[in-house]
Formats: C-alpha cells, structure tokens, sequence
C-alpha cells in the first residue's frame, strides 16, 4: 500500500514537471476571427514555417501537417492538437517556443509564427478545427 501511494505521488510530481514547461498564461491569445478553416487560414501559414519537415518530403517526429486529416492523426508523441482547447495543443506549446526544448520550428530553420499566427491557429483549434 506504501510503496502504491509512493509511486502515484511520484508520477504525480512527473506530470506537474511536464505541465510547469509552459506557462499557458504566456500563449498568445486566441484570434477573435471567426469562421477560421484549415484550408483558408491555416495552411499556408504551416506551409511557410512548418510543412518542409512535417510534409509529403520529410516527415520529423511522424507528423505531417501538409493536410487536415494529418494534422488530427498527430506525430510520435500522440496528437498535435486537442479539438476544442487551443491552450492544451502541442501544435501552439510548441510554435510559442516558450519552452526551448520543444520549440517549433528548430531556431533558424524556417520562418517562427508570429503570435498574430499563433492566435489564429489557436482561434481554429478552439472553434473546431474545420
Ligand atoms: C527544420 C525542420 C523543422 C521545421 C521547419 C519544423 N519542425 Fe517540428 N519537428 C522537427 C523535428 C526534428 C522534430 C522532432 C523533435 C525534435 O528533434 O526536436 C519535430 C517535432 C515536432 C512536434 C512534436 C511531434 C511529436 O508527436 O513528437 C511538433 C508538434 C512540431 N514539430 C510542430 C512543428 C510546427 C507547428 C512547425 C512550424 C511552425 C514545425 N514543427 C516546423 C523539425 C522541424
């Protein structure tokens, strides 16, 4: 019984570390646009900083963000985005690069989303990921 509740208070400081890696406070806010879709807002803004390593050439980390059903199957480590809770996607934790370690795209390798983009896709994942 000890040892069970010694392992659980374990994992629990595991998973408070990984959470304390972003300060969602510090994303950048939602968008206030509506009717955002993948096809029209959100594409081309992977295209420009994302899609030369998570598209139909290379695949990095299993993800492929060149199409909306890719988006939604998510890379290595589970799915990018969670529908509905734009804060909660590793897509934006990542693209805000406020945790070093993770941060997208890879310092000087293609064009960082500005926070305007940043708010945008968090605007699309929050109203659906259409
Ligand atoms: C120059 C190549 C490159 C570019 C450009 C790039 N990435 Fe990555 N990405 C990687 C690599 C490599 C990994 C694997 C993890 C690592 O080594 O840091 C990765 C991993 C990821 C992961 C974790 C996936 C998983 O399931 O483990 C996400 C999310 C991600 N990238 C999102 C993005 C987004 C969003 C963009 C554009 C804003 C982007 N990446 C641009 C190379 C790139």
């Amino acid at each position: 019984m000890i040892q069970t509740g010694m392992i659980a208070s374990a994992l629990l400081a595991i998973v408070m570390v990984v959470n304390a890696a972003i300060d969602k406070t510090k994303l950048p806010p939602a968008a206030k646009k509506t009717g955002v879709t993948f096809d029209k807002d959100i594409k081309p803004l992977f295209e420009a900083s994302c899609v030369k390593c998570h598209g139909s050439e290379k695949q990095k980390a299993k993800l492929r963000l060149d199409t909306l059903p890719a988006v939604m199957r998510g890379g290595e480590s589970g799915k990018a985005i969670e529908v509905g809770k734009s804060a909660d996607s590793r897509i934006i934790h990542a693209s805000s690069g406020l945790d070093a370690d993770t941060a997208m795209p890879p310092e000087g390798k293609a064009k960082p989303l500005s926070p305007e983009e940043i708010g945008l896709i968090r605007a699309w994942i929050d109203q659906g990921a259409k």
